[in-house]
């Protein structure tokens, strides 16, 4: 019997994408969700933007989520990076993907939020390689919008899958081969957005992490 961490390789290396519904268990993601919302709360959530540290900026017509970076402090946010330090130790093990650390936000689309047909590295770039979402929406239904829709090339009109933002579901995929999108939410939309590194700093250069 393959396990969900072989499951998600095997589809990266056929595919470049995976879809694991129930990947967490329950209690795991409802003190995530809760966290969130908490977060939510307080004010604590940032929109968020396009581009990284000197090239960042708003852009509203592109994305409408409000996000806030996972801190290791937390202990809810350190269970979550947790999961992923492992799945990043299975991935690098069966794929050799050098996949070096990891940086995670929560994010909260609005009703009427969107994320605009994007890839999330540059190729060669060498930044970003595999992306993760996970979902933490109870109760979704069919016509509450908010899909994340996958597309196998730059070009195509149709998307390879739409993936409904369930409870649970985790969504992996490489970063600079996969453009996505996510559809007009209709209600509000919560998940965690991550991202495996590689080790970009160089003797000129730091690649800091978030
Ligand atoms: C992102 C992104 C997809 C989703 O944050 O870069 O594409 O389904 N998120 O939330
Ligand atoms: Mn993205």
């Amino acid at each position: 019997m393959k396990n969900a961490h072989q499951n998600i390789a095997d589809d990266l290396v056929a595919r470049g994408w995976s879809v694991y519904p129930d990947y967490l268990g329950a209690n795991v993601g409802l003190s995530l969700k809760q966290r969130l919302r908490g977060l939510n709360a307080e004010g604590e959530l940032t929109p968020a933007g396009i581009g990284r540290e000197d090239e960042h900026q708003l852009a509203p017509d592109i994305r409408r989520d409000k996000t806030y970076w996972l801190e290791r402090r937390d202990e809810t946010d350190l269970s979550y990076l947790r999961l992923m330090e492992n799945l990043r130790l299975d991935l690098n093990r069966d794929l050799f993907l050098g996949l070096f650390e990891y940086e995670a936000h929560y994010a909260l689309y609005p009703a009427g939020g969107f994320y605009k047909r994007h890839v999330d590295a540059l190729k060669g770039e060498k930044n970003r390689l595999v992306s993760t979402v996970l979902y933490l929406n109870e109760n979704w239904q069919a016509g509450d919008g908010g899909e994340l829709a996958i597309y196998l090339n730059e070009e195509d009109e149709t998307p390879v899958t739409v993936v409904s933002p369930h409870f649970g579901t985790l969504v992996c995929f490489l970063s600079e081969d996969i453009p996505h999108e996510v559809l007009p939410a209709h209600k509000p939309r919560h998940s965690i957005a991550g991202w495996f590194r590689c080790n970009a700093s160089s003797a000129d250069k730091v690649d800091p992490l978030r």
